[in-house]
């Protein structure tokens, strides 16, 4: 495996080697993913394998533009115009595949359904324009480890399991896209992500059905597995006072220092001056940076629940819960 700046060169080799069946790790401007051509399935199936993940779940397919996914998908007159709103960026659909599609059927569990995404990074759109396939690329880390921001931490965490990974720096937003299934007149928010629900509901005038209203829907969304994002480390949320010796503390806003010196242990700051988009960035980074550091617990100081906050606070829930 090779970490590789993302030259055209580079992105060239990199389609070739997805059009034969390889994984390539590629950013987008949530977190680096890990590719396959979503029309193997074979080569899908190797996405399992290297992510060591227990079982197969549904992956999203990444998609260069709107005129791809009307030829994967049905496309609702709903979806449409959140794709209109958010494509590209960092909202993804989940919508009925069509017959012909050509799409593997393991890239949707078996499911009726696929979920789609047009990223807005130019390295993923170039690859995606040069492969001349939809991929398909869940989070490029192993599975259960936090996901990753960084081409670093893919190779940390893939080896030599990934054939490439295209270096396209630190990723935007950090966390992942916000998932909607908008195969029906329901619009469900399966998972929060870097898109703030709100935010979709305000562009469109529509009402999204919260994930935790659709508990009964099925499948759910691997971020909606219980402990999930998960360092080694023990995770304490909402923690403002009682740090206990050599536990990191994760802090979030103006933070007072001497509060924290009387315990020692190591110390990130997500956004000293408390912006949610700064913080969601650092996220992930953050906790593996800690976890390497080999602490036996991780206190993390409140984080509201606006705005990005939502999917922050599920994020660090999920690495808090037990296992
Ligand atoms: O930001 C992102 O979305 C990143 C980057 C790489 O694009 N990708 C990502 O993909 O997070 P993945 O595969 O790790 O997470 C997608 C989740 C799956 O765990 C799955 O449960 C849900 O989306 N999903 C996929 N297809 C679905 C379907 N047909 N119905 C319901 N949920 C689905
Ligand atoms: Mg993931």
């Amino acid at each position: 495996m090779s970490v590789i700046a993302a030259t055209p060169d580079a992105i060239s080799e990199a389609a070739a080697l997805l059009r034969s069946g390889a994984l390539v790790a590629f950013p987008t401007e949530t977190v680096y993913g890990l590719g396959a051509d979503a029309t193997n399935g074979a080569a899908v199936a190797s996405i399992f394998e290297a992510k060591g993940r227990p079982h197969f779940n549904p992956l999203i397919v990444h998609v260069a533009d709107i005129s791809v996914a009307h030829r994967l998908a049905y496309i609702p007159d709903g979806a449409q115009r959140i794709a209109e709103a958010f494509w590209p960026g960092p909202v993804t659909l989940v919508l009925k595949r069509r017959p012909d599609s050509g799409l593997s059927d393991l890239v949707s569990a078996g499911l009726d359904t696929v979920a789609l995404r047009m990223p807005d990074h130019p390295i993923a759109r170039s690859l995606l324009v040069a492969a001349g396939r939809p991929l398909a690329a869940p989070s490029a880390n192993r599975s259960g480890h936090v996901s990753p921001t960084q081409a670093q931490h893919v190779a940390d965490d893939l080896g030599d399991k990934v054939a490439m990974v295209l270096d396209g720096g630190a990723t935007a937003h950090g966390i992942e896209s916000t998932i909607i299934d908008a195969s029906s007149e329901r619009h469900v928010m399966l998972r929060s992500g870097s898109v703030p629900g709100l935010v979709i509901e305000q562009a469109l005038g529509l009402k999204l059905v919260r994930s935790l209203q659709a508990e009964s829907l099925k499948p759910r969304a691997s971020g909606q597995l219980a402990s999930h994002y998960a360092p080694r480390a023990r995770v304490r949320l909402n923690v403002t006072h009682g740090f206990t010796e050599g536990e990191a503390v994760l802090a979030f806003g103006p933070f007072e220092a001497a509060r924290h010196r009387a315990v020692s242990g190591p110390f990130i700051n997500l956004s000293e001056r408390a912006d949610l988009i700064e913080a969601a960035a650092n996220l992930f980074a953050a906790l593996r940076k800690l976890d390497a550091l080999g602490v036996p617990s991780i206190a993390v100081t409140p984080i509201p629940e606006q705005g990005l906050g939502e999917a922050i606070n599920d994020r660090l829930t999920r690495a808090a819960a037990p296992r």
